[in-house]
Parts: structure tokens; C-alpha cells; sequence
């Protein structure tokens, strides 16, 4: 499976250094970022992705099973922090307690790279799923320097093929410390 688009134009800002991917799934980011030098730690509550870790095989890989919210994020550890359609599954007042930890994980010019659902996305009315509507994500990264902030709102697929609504918001930022 292909990485995310976001994820490459994410390695294009910051070279090769220590990688935390959010909600890794399938591993299709982990493997992109580990042949781009990344040593990556793969964080997913999903124990599949020891399976995955496994058949890459690969000593710059980490993995943790393990929530969000129990994972020891560090201080100022990480130069590059992926999250592709992950965060958005915790509740809101859950994903808003995180965020200062996460940004904090990040190096002096660590890159975080992260997607968030929007109100208008298909999957609005599911529980325990967080929505934001556009002034609040900017209100979320104003204190990081933003590199690329896109809004999409259109037809599509889910991963596994089936059609969905995606109202989503893809951000690239540095810390701005
Ligand atoms: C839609 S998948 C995205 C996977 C991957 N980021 C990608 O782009 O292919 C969301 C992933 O987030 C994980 N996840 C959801 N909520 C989580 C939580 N609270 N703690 C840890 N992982 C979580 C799921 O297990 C799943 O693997």
C-alpha cells in the first residue's frame, strides 16, 4: 500500500532522524519512512501491527501496542511526527489533552504531520470521533509554523475501498520555538 501524499511532502522539509507514527495501521507510512532513514517508532492500540512489524523486520523499527493516551510521548525527541487519520478516534476532549504533549515531543524544528476530520466528513455522526471545523483546527496550530495547511471536502474511498464523504484537514508544521 502507498504512503500517504502528506507524509511524502513531510519527509521533503525534514532529512532523516527519529520518526513517531500515531495510529501506524497497516505500516504503510513506517515502511516509507524506514527506506527514506528513519529510525521509527510505531505507536497503534491495534496488536496487528506486531504482526506487521514482523514480517518488515527491521532494527530502526519500534513498535508499541498501546493507546494514545498511555504512550510516553518524551520531551523534544522526535524530529518527525506522523498521525494519518488516527487522532481524529479519540473523543475531542481526549485528542485536545494530548496535542501540547505530541507538539512537545517534537524537536526544536521537529515536523509534525497530522490529518483531522472536519464537520462535514462523512463518518460526523459516529461517537467518540472528533470533528473540527476549519478556525478551530487554525486555532489548534497557532502556535507552530505552518508549512502546509489544505482543506478537502469531496467524494471518495475509505482504505478498504468503500465510498465515504471526506471533509478533512491535512496539516504540515513546525515547531515554531
Ligand atoms: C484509519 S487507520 C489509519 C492507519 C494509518 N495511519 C494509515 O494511514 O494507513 C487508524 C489507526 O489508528 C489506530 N487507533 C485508533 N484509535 C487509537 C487509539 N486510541 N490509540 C492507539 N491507536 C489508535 C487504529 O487501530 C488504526 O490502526
Amino acid at each position: 500500500m502507498k504512503p500517504a501524499s502528506l507524509v511524502i511532502r513531510a519527509v521533503k522539509i525534514t532529512g532523516p532522524g527519529l520518526a513517531l507514527d500515531l495510529g501506524a495501521g497497516s505500516l504503510r507510512n513506517v515502511k516509507f519512512l524506514l527506506e527514506q532513514g528513519f529510525e521509527v517508532t510505531a505507536v497503534d492500540k491495534d496488536p496487528v501491527i506486531s504482526e506487521c512489524a514482523a514480517e518488515v523486520n527491521n532494527d530502526k523499527l519500534h513498535t508499541e501496542v498501546t493507546n494514545f493516551e498511555d504512550f510516553d510521548y518524551g520531551e523534544r525527541k522526535y524530529d518527525l511526527i506522523v498521525s494519518i487519520n488516527s487522532l481524529p478516534f479519540l473523543p475531542k476532549d481526549a485528542l485536545l489533552r494530548l496535542l501540547p504533549k505530541i507538539k512537545n515531543a517534537l524537536t526544536d524544528e521537529g515536523v509534525l504531520c497530522i490529518t483531522l476530520f472536519g464537520e462535514r466528513d462523512g463518518w460526523s455522526n459516529k461517537k467518540d470521533v472528533s470533528f473540527f471545523s476549519r478556525s478551530e483546527v487554525e486555532g489548534l496550530f497557532s502556535d507552530m509554523h505552518t508549512i502546509m495547511f489544505v482543506e478537502e471536502d469531496l467524494e471518495g474511498d475509505t482504505i478498504q475501498g468503500d465510498p465515504k464523504y471526506w471533509h478533512v484537514f491535512k496539516l504540515i508544521a513546525k515547531r515554531a520555538e
